[in-house]
């Protein structure tokens, strides 16, 4: 079984940056296969890796619907779909990756995300780790994304509303009984390590901060691929750190 690191926090607090150099750092490490799954409906993780888009599942959904007959006959819908889902996944250098994208037909979000649930849970056996990231907000854990993961990351700024926001994310996993074995935050943008009593109040177990790192913004701006990096930038060195309780399996 493979380890599921799944990403949450509010928007922009920095979660699909750390997904994708999570990644990096367990390819470079050789720590095993890894499959990165973009369960952002906006596609962000694959262009953050330097990724063309590819078929993501919104448009499989898409086609199936708008061409039913593609469907071979005697076949149920569910499996076809599930087939041309995992044949989907994008092989890449030293990971894969599958997009959840969005339908552009009304009220088949759910449905999407139904599809990515079982597809994946179908592949975790596939992989040694399995990196999800998340949109914003809180859907995702009520939908159930994220729902088998070994550990979910919390990103949060140290603000105190940023920490509140990290507090509700986990008091909803506690509440909907996610089979969640660890719940983490991860304070990014941020030197210091930060006061106990802000920690305790999320209920999360503090797994550490990253600092800003003008690098990373520069990346950004370029639209350059996380690859690019400079191995010495703070924010792996920190990251790196870090590591041995997010990439150390079965802890
Ligand atoms: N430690 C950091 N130092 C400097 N810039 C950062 C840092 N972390 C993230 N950023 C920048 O902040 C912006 C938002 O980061 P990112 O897209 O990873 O956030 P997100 O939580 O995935 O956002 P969303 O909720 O929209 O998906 C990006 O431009 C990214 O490059
Ligand atoms: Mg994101």
């Amino acid at each position: 079984m493979g380890c599921v690191i799944a990403m949450a926090g509010k928007g922009g607090t920095g979660k699909t940056t750390i997904a994708s150099l999570i990644i990096r750092r367990i390819k470079e490490k050789k720590l095993g296969s890894v499959l990165a799954v973009d369960a952002d409906p906006n596609n962000n993780l694959g262009e953050v890796l330097g990724l063309k888009p590819g078929r993501n599942i919104g448009a499989i959904l898409d086609d199936i619907s708008a061409n039913p007959a593609t469907v071979p006959s005697g076949m149920p819908k569910e499996r076809f779909i599930e087939y041309q889902v995992q044949s989907a996944v994008q092989e890449e250098d030293g990971f894969d990756i599958l997009s959840m994208g969005k339908p552009e037909g009304p009220g088949c979000y759910c449905y999407v995300n139904n599809v990515l649930r079982a597809v994946m849970s179908k592949l975790i056996k596939d992989y040694d780790y399995i990196v999800i990231d998340n949109e914003a907000g809180l859907e995702h854990l009520s939908r159930r994304t994220s729902r088998f993961a070994d550990m979910l990351i919390v990103v949060s700024d140290a603000s105190s509303i940023g920490l509140k926001s990290a507090q509700r994310i986990n008091e909803l996993a506690e509440q909907l009984k996610l089979e969640i074995k660890k719940r983490f935050l991860l304070v990014n943008r941020f030197n210091e390590n930060i006061k106990k009593g802000k920690i305790g109040e999320t209920g999360l177990e503090y797994l550490g901060c990253l600092p800003p790192d003008h690098l990373i913004e520069e990346l950004s701006l370029k639209g350059s691929s996380v690859f690019d990096l400079d191995n010495d930038a703070p924010i792996l060195t920190a990251l790196n750190s870090l590591g041995e309780k997010i990439w150390k399996r079965n802890q």
